[in-house]
């Protein structure tokens, strides 16, 4: 995710402000860059890759700035690349602003900007944002309120999200900060003021934070912040003290990264649908790239990925079929490269990948490609090999992931899954009623996926007691039989309990055998259709002692014979693996945690698989 800092005062801002930077550095980016004042307007400078080399860039400018903005830019729009690093600046370079988050109408603001002669540099959508403040500016020199209220203008024309900050020679020594459903913060010094995407970028300065909210605006002066709406009217944010410690808050508060990016959920999922769902409850993808005759020539679709993303493809394969009443595959990468796929120009070929860089899944892309298969890539990271060579990307909006065990990418797989399914059945006349329905689904998820992780505690006192087990079964049908998949990888990578998913229907074919009481068997019952099925292979594990974990939805009876209950929100069949997989990955995170596992870093495992 990007990262954004600033401050105002009369220290070196420059330093200062990318000193802030590299408090953020871990959360993963492509490029850097700063701004501050200069004598005819504002002097940007950017550089691809680290901030080292960013810093190296700035050294030989002559600098007394005491305003700096500065930001680490993880790429969305646009490859990463020097030119579409952050800060950006208007026409005239009068002023520079960063930004975190999509701007959604970026190509509509953007066709009618350069339309009136703006000239555009970079490949983003935050440039559209630069210009528009500039086309808002009245003739002359603004004054600092007049400014501001030209950047108000502006984001009442923006759709999307953003966290933003903006200088200029209008402003003198102050800042414009505004946000809607991305972070900022503001760190509240003595005569000097700090601002940041992240709460960990202020605090070797100062411990007092205004957290902005949504629709909030702020001029920030050495000596003062002034808070008001889009609308211009004053508000007021009460400052909070912080006491957390260094490695706490690189992880925002968290203990792990793994349990910060659990909680970003609902956020990334949120991000994921921004834009490509329309009023009217249509799919749109119109970042894509394939023109209608492709869509309209896929007959087949082949899924293959790795790991998590390969079982996102599991659900994948079952909604798409589903959804569009014809057979679809999915395989593992590193079979699906060395078995003779059947792949032809009429089958899309789905490559799922949080990276984009796992080697199995880029062979696999090249081996369907030599095929004449149209290939798509859903991944997360923006310029990775596999979204730089599939034929068309459909990008998940996860930020970056950096605990190893995927979390918040795998339901970012499933949202983005989910949307090519509907768009596909779309496109092959589903009834709207039934479109809607789906549409309505999705747009209900982050808030019940909030509901799914105000489970936590109670997970956590039964992880307490499940954490002694030996082996845990997942059990599953139809969806859940995917899911749980993902749920017994998600327990072994990190507690390294052995951990196993199982048709539920097949247990009395053999692995009956092996229940025990310490023996745990997690059954998931989200499906109405088998639910009874489902019940009856629970009491066959408790007849012979197993201990047992029942996930439900909480509009169905509970079994009688589940030692412990987990209920989930209601939601349709084929988007519960999404709510089921919070609370799985929670048990996981609290089992390993009971274990004094390195939760973040698993022994033997990398983040990116870049070998065979
Ligand atoms: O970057 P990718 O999505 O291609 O990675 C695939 C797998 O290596 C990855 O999902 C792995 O299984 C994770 N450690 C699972 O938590």
């Amino acid at each position: 995710m990007c990262g954004i800092t600033g401050y105002v005062g009369s220290r070196p801002a420059v330093e200062t402000a990318i000193r802030n930077l590299k408090r953020l550095e871990y959360r993963g980016y492509d490029s850097a860059g700063v701004a501050y004042p200069a004598p005819a307007g504002v002097r940007i400078v950017k550089a691809a890759g680290k901030i080292a080399q960013l810093e190296a860039s700035v050294q030989d400018q002559p600098m007394e700035a005491q305003v700096a903005i500065a930001h680490t830019r993880w790429a969305t729009h646009g490859s990463p690349s020097q030119a579409n690093a952050h800060p950006h600046p208007d026409c005239r370079g009068d002023l520079a602003v960063v930004h975190n988050g999509i701007i959604e109408n970026y190509a509509e603001l953007r066709a009618r900007l350069r339309a009136a002669g703006h000239q555009f540099q970079s490949e983003t959508d935050t440039e559209a944002l630069a210009h528009l403040i500039e086309e808002r500016l009245p003739e002359g020199e603004p004054t600092p309120q007049i400014f501001l209220e030209a950047v108000r203008q502006a984001l009442r024309e923006v759709r999307g999200s953003y966290a933003i900050a903006v200088i200029s020679r209008f402003l003198g020594n102050a800042v414009v900060v505004a946000r809607k459903d991305s972070p900022l913060v503001i760190g509240l010094g003595e005569a000097e003021n700090f601002l940041a995407s992240d709460i960990p970028a202020v605090m070797a300065y100062t411990r007092r934070v205004l957290i902005l909210e949504d629709g909030d605006c702020a001029l920030i002066e050495p000596d003062r912040v002034t808070i008001s709406g889009l609308d211009g009217r004053l508000r007021t944010r009460n400052a909070l003290h912080v006491d957390w410690d260094d490695q706490a808050a690189e992880k925002g508060g968290f203990p792990h990264f793994m349990l910060k990016e659990i909680y970003e959920e609902p956020r990334t999922v949120r991000d994921t649908l921004r834009g490509r769902l329309l009023a009217d409850d249509r799919v749109t993808l119109p970042d894509v790239g394939f023109t209608a005759e492709q869509w309209a020539r896929i007959r087949r679709v082949s899924i293959v990925a790795c790991g998590t993303a390969y079982h996102a493809g599991l659900v994948g394969k079952r909604l798409l079929e589903q959804l569009l009443h014809r057979p679809v595959e999915a395989a593992v990468a590193s079979e699906f490269r060395y078995s003779d796929p059947l792949v032809d120009p009429e089958t899309l070929t789905l490559l799922i990948s949080q990276s984009g860089e796992t080697a199995d899944t880029l062979a696999a892309m090249r081996e369907a490609k030599r095929r004449g298969s149209p290939t798509l890539a859903i991944v997360n990271v923006v310029g990775s090999t596999l979204a730089r060579e599939a034929d068309a990307v459909l990008y998940t909006q996860a930020g970056p992931e950096i605990g190893v065990a995927s979390t918040k990418a795998y339901l970012a797989q499933l949202t983005a899954l989910t949307l090519l399914a509907l768009y596909l059945a779309q496109n092959a006349g589903m009834p709207e009623e039934d479109r809607r329905r789906y549409v309505a689904a999705l747009r209900a998820l982050p808030e019940q996926i909030e509901a799914c992780l105000s489970l936590s505690e109670r997970i956590e006192a039964i992880s307490a007691e499940l954490a002694a087990m030996s082996c845990f079964f997942y059990l599953g049908r139809g969806y859940d039989y995917a899911t749980a998949h993902e749920a017994a990888l998600k327990l072994k990578e990190i507690s390294y309990i052995h951990a196993e998913a199982y048709a539920a229907g097949e247990m009395k074919h053999g692995p009956l055998a092996l229940i025990e009481p310490e023996v745990a068997v997690i059954g998931l019952c989200t499906q109405p259709a088998t639910h009874e099925k489902m019940v009856s292979n629970l009491q066959e594990v408790k007849a012979r002692q197993g201990t047992v974990l029942a996930l439900l939805r909480e509009d169905v009876p509970a079994p009688d014979t589940a030692d412990y209950l987990i209920r989930i929100p209601a939601t349709l069949d084929a988007l519960s693996p999404i709510l089921a997989m919070v609370p799985l990955q929670l048990l996981a995170y609290y089992v390993a945690r009971q274990r004094g596992c390195p939760i973040d870093q698993p022994r033997n495992l990398a983040k990116s698989v870049t070998v065979e």
